[in-house]
């Protein structure tokens, strides 16, 4: 009996696990189709994991990447949770590394769990490459992206510079568990500590969603009507906050800092309801990561850091954006 109970358990194991590998491959595509007499056969096949498939952000990355991969004949899968989700990002890289891919690019999203994931793709032969958020203490071969704690520092800065007397912080922060926004946080906090007229007095996450930017704003000018400065540390989170403030008729009364460069962004710095904002470079990110990608495959050697430009920009650097002479800030 226990023997039957021993080969059906084992059965269900290696058949759970084929299925995992057969969607997997299936969901990666892997085998092209020669359908088009014009068909070029991709040298690679690289996937590039998102934390959220549609936020604008993210479309930057993407965009940036497709360039990369038109440029170096590389076929590319941009994929990854509908709604921001660490499990499911995890089954993503989990997937493509089952399907065999030839290069994975994702977040170290969290200090956890993504060193061991990382460490089994590499440990299968698939090369990882860390985009916008390093996993350091992995196997990963390079990371791409913003030097996050030091952007986070820039943005504390920047507040101390812009502001005068008491200044009450209230944090709207991506998610408490990926490493990025830790990073943000704790340069931030460095960068104000210390100067006794700057507290920060309340932090909450949005979960990058501009909407529970907005609620938890909302939340904590209730809780904490002493708050007269925001700091958004996600993408999303100052055009939420901005939101909120705005409905209530207190843009001009509280200073507001966030993250990247949006179109909305730039329009909310315009405005005067945005006093500053963190500028990334998604676009080069994604492009950056599948050249190096491709220098890998080819056996260069690739260095470790490839920090993206990071400083902070205000209403009198708007017209610099997209301006291409030398101290132009170049968009996507
Ligand atoms: C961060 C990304 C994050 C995005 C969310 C960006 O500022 O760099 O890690 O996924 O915001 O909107």
């Amino acid at each position: 009996m226990a023997r039957l109970v021993y080969g059906v358990g084992s059965l269900l194991v290696i058949l759970s696990f084929s299925f995992f590998v057969f969607y997997s491959v299936r969901a990666f595509n892997i085998t092209p189709e020669r359908s088009s007499a014009s068909y070029v056969e991709p040298d690679y096949h690289f996937v590039l994991v998102t934390e959220e498939m549609d936020n604008d952000y993210w479309r930057l990355v993407e965009e940036g990447a497709r360039k990369a991969a038109e440029e170096y004949n590389v076929a590319l899968e941009y994929t990854g949770p509908k709604q921001a989700n660490l499990a499911e990002h995890i089954k993503t890289i989990e997937m493509a590394a089952a399907a065999r891919v030839d290069g994975i690019m994702a977040q170290g999203l969290n200090q956890d769990v993504s060193p061991a994931l990382i460490n089994r793709v590499v440990e299968k032969g698939i090369p990882f490459l860390t985009v916008d958020t390093d996993a350091p203490n992995s196997k990963r071969f390079a990371y791409i992206g913003t030097d996050n704690y030091y952007a986070g520092f820039l943005a504390g800065q920047a507040l101390l510079k812009d502001t005068e007397g008491d200044v009450n912080v209230g944090i709207i922060t991506g998610r408490f568990d990926s490493a990025n926004q830790k990073l943000r946080v704790e340069g931030f906090k460095d960068a104000i500590q210390d100067d006794e007229r700057v507290k920060v007095v309340a932090i909450d996450a949005s979960q990058i969603t501009r909407i529970q930017a907005a609620e938890k704003t909302y939340e904590m000018i209730k809780e904490h009507p002493e708050v007269n400065a925001f700091y958004g540390t996600s993408a999303l989170d100052a055009i939420g906050i901005v939101q909120v403030l705005e409905s209530i008729g207190m843009t001009d009364r509280v200073y507001v800092i966030g993250f990247d460069v949006l179109p909305e962004t730039i329009k909310l710095i315009e405005e005067g309801k945005l006093e500053a904002t963190v500028v990334q470079k998604p676009y080069e990110m994604g492009f950056e990561a599948v050249k190096l990608m491709v220098e890998l495959k080819e056996g260069k050697e690739v260095s470790t850091y490839h920090h993206t430009l990071t400083e902070v920009i205000h209403l009198e650097d708007i017209n610099r954006i997209n301006d291409t002479t030398p101290g132009g800030i170049r968009l996507p």
